[in-house]
């Protein structure tokens, strides 16, 4: 795929699945802008895509902060001109020291609501008149399998997932007569810094994983959960997207696509 004069923007985009789809969308051509709370990691992130493609930029975005998204829209446009790409990407699993209870509680409902889909909103909203002028945008919206069912752990997560494909469906319907398409991914199973978290939070609040670690729980839930019976990458991910904003998919918009290993076929 060829997305050479084409500008993107990754959400969360400095560390785990958003690194990997900055990357890749750098690869095909793209000029690449970085949004994400962690300036230290963009930075880094930056200088691989620099690499690449010599053509990237940072912003300190908090997706929960309208004004600074507004001002990620503007310096974008600045740096390489309207976007083309945007992926909402940025994603939490709760409230601070989430990983430690066996419960959740209100602090974690609003934060993961804030970050996982009232961000998704703000950052779309944001660039939503350069996409509208340009009549050409594409958006994906990074939800997960936890949105897919109801099940116990962690349900604030798994809520504010099954709302990021719900939106996925509003958004696609209010940009379709603007040329504007918007699709989501689900990822499976990824070990990354957030599954890390994840699984230490099996070990310490679920008997069965007791004196196991967060890899070996990872590993264990691969093996019983996942058809193909491998891990998915950031990689797999990043293909992904990219298929989702190329001409390949000119015909998809609202959908959201599973990339789990056959985890789930709904
Ligand atoms: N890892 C998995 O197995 C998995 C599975 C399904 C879905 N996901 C989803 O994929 C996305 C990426 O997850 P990951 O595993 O790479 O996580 P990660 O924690 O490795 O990376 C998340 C990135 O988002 C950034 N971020 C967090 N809050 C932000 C905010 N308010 N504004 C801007 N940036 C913010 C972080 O700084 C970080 O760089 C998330 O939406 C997550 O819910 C992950």
């Amino acid at each position: 795929m060829n997305f050479k004069d084409q500008v993107a923007v990754v959400t969360g985009g400095a560390n785990g699945i958003g690194r990997a789809i900055a990357l890749k969308l750098a690869d095909q051509g793209a000029a690449v802008m970085i949004a994400d709370t962690n300036k230290d990691a963009a930075i880094i992130t930056a200088a691989e895509i620099e690499e690449i493609s010599g053509n990237s930029a940072i912003h300190a975005t908090d997706v929960t902060n309208f004004d600074l998204c507004t001002e990620l829209a503007a310096l974008t446009a600045d740096s390489f001109g309207p976007v083309d790409i945007l992926v909402n990407n940025a994603g939490i699993a709760g409230s601070s020291g989430w990983h430690s209870r066996s419960f959740s509680t209100e602090e974690d409902w609003k934060l993961t609501y804030q970050v996982n889909v009232i961000g998704i909103s703000n950052v779309t909203s944001a660039f939503r008149s350069q996409m509208q002028n340009s009549r050409s945008g594409r958006i994906v919206n990074i939800a997960s399998i936890a949105g897919r069912e109801g099940r116990p752990g962690l349900p604030h997560y798994s809520a504010s997932k099954a709302a990021v494909i719900s939106l996925t469906q509003s958004t696609a319907l209010e940009f379709a007569p603007l040329n504007i398409r918007v699709n989501a991914i689900c990822p499976g199973l990824l070990w990354t810094s957030m599954w890390e978290e994840v699984g230490s939070r099996y070990t310490e609040n679920n008997s069965l994983y007791k004196g196991m670690s967060a890899r070996q729980v990872f590993d264990a839930m691969v093996e019983e959960k996942i058809p193909l019976k491998k891990e998915q990458t950031p990689e797999d991910v990043a293909d992904a997207v990219c298929f989702l904003v190329s001409d390949e998919s000119r015909n998809i918009t609202g959908q959201t696509l599973n990339v789990d290993g056959g985890f789930f076929m709904r």
